[in-house]
């Protein structure tokens, strides 16, 4: 039997590498745990919220997603969110993700470190057990705050060690350039963890840059604007720096017009190891898949270049060598039997 475009994207075997758990806090929900918490939303309904998810750049949804993650108080509502997630992608054949966490967001109002990463790491570790996800937690650092509180957020972090893969750097990219924290990604780095930054989102080829030669990252998240510098092109695939591309949130946040002018194909073609991503699935109109399927129809992508963008999501994972090989063996069969 044929294999539409797509049932071929709902049933490829993925990996999800940019993904902000406090962004699949679903409408929904919010409104539940808000309740719990006797906590008041600035909005009194679900479609009244809604409406305001309308955004003209980067900082415009970062208010709007702040305040939402402001409900969030106990180590349940940590959990409850990250669950829903994980059930989500289990049924988009997500089996391995990567999430970030922005616990300056949750501490600075009072919310322990210990609450948010402990209520994250039980829904993990039963995604694991009971749907089969294997996944990785990433720190994310807000970079409109200060090096100082940053150190703060990596020394509470380290007490975590062996729950944590990495540390990321996202919020408000224009103005707070990676090499803001040099200091602070050294130290992560001599403490083994792996680290990512947010970079060329809105920000700069030079922030990219800055990303790869200061902070020594192993990805970039998002990195749309390199493409305007031919030299870090040339740089990010001599060094096959993944990127972690995410389609509807670039639409979302106007980093592209149309999503029919996104960059991603013009990335496989210059040999760039380009993934797809959700980023903030819950504001942003879709998951995994509903990326995947929107660049597809925008882009006319063909069945090869899906399964090169799923190759691309394992290979530029956290994953040990030997499961990478296992995960692109896998989604190389999967080509074989629906390319049809
Ligand atoms: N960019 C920067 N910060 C963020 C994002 C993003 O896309 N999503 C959540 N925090
Ligand atoms: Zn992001």
């Amino acid at each position: 039997m044929h294999t539409t475009i797509d049932q071929f994207i709902a049933g490829i075997p993925k990996a999800e590498l940019h993904l902000h758990i406090e962004g699949t806090f679903e409408p929904e929900l919010m409104f539940e745990i808000a309740h719990r918490n006797q906590l008041k939303l600035k909005y009194a309904t679900v479609q009244e919220l809604k409406a305001a998810y309308q955004f003209n750049n980067l900082q415009e949804f970062l208010d709007i997603y702040y305040s939402g993650a402001n409900v969030l108080m106990e180590e349940q509502d940590f959990y409850d969110l990250t669950w829903a997630y994980l059930q989500k992608i289990h049924s988009q054949k997500v089996v391995h993700t990567e999430i970030f966490f922005d616990p300056q967001t949750h501490t600075l109002r009072g919310v322990p470190f210990n609450k948010v990463i402990s209520g994250i790491h039980r829904a993990l570790k039963d995604g694991e057990n009971i749907l089969g996800i294997s996944s990785k937690l990433i720190v994310s650092i807000l970079r409109h705050l200060s090096e100082e509180a940053a150190f703060e957020t990596l020394e509470q972090a380290l007490k975590y060690k062996d729950w944590i893969s990495a540390v990321g750097l996202d919020s408000s990219e224009k103005g707070h350039p990676p090499s803001k924290f040099e200091r602070v990604f050294e130290k992560a780095r001599k403490e083994g963890l792996l680290v990512v930054a947010h970079a060329g989102e809105e920000g700069p080829p030079e922030y990219v840059w800055e990303a790869l030669d200061i902070l020594k990252v192993s990805r970039i998240d998002h990195g749309n604007r390199s493409l305007e510098d031919a030299q870090l092109v040339e740089e990010l695939v001599r060094r096959k720096m993944p990127l972690t591309v995410c389609p509807l949130s670039n639409l979302q946040l106007k980093v592209v017009q149309e999503l029919t002018s996104h960059p991603i194909l013009e990335m496989l073609e210059k040999g760039m190891v380009a993934t797809v991503n959700s980023d903030d699935p819950a504001y942003f109109g879709g998951y995994i898949n509903e990326n995947y399927l929107a660049l597809a129809q925008a882009l006319n992508l063909s069945k090869e270049q899906i399964t090169q963008l799923a190759k691309n999501s394992f290979q530029a994972s956290f994953l040990e060598e030997d499961e990478k090989l296992r995960m692109i063996e896998r989604v190389d069969d999967y080509f074989q039997e629906n390319n049809i």
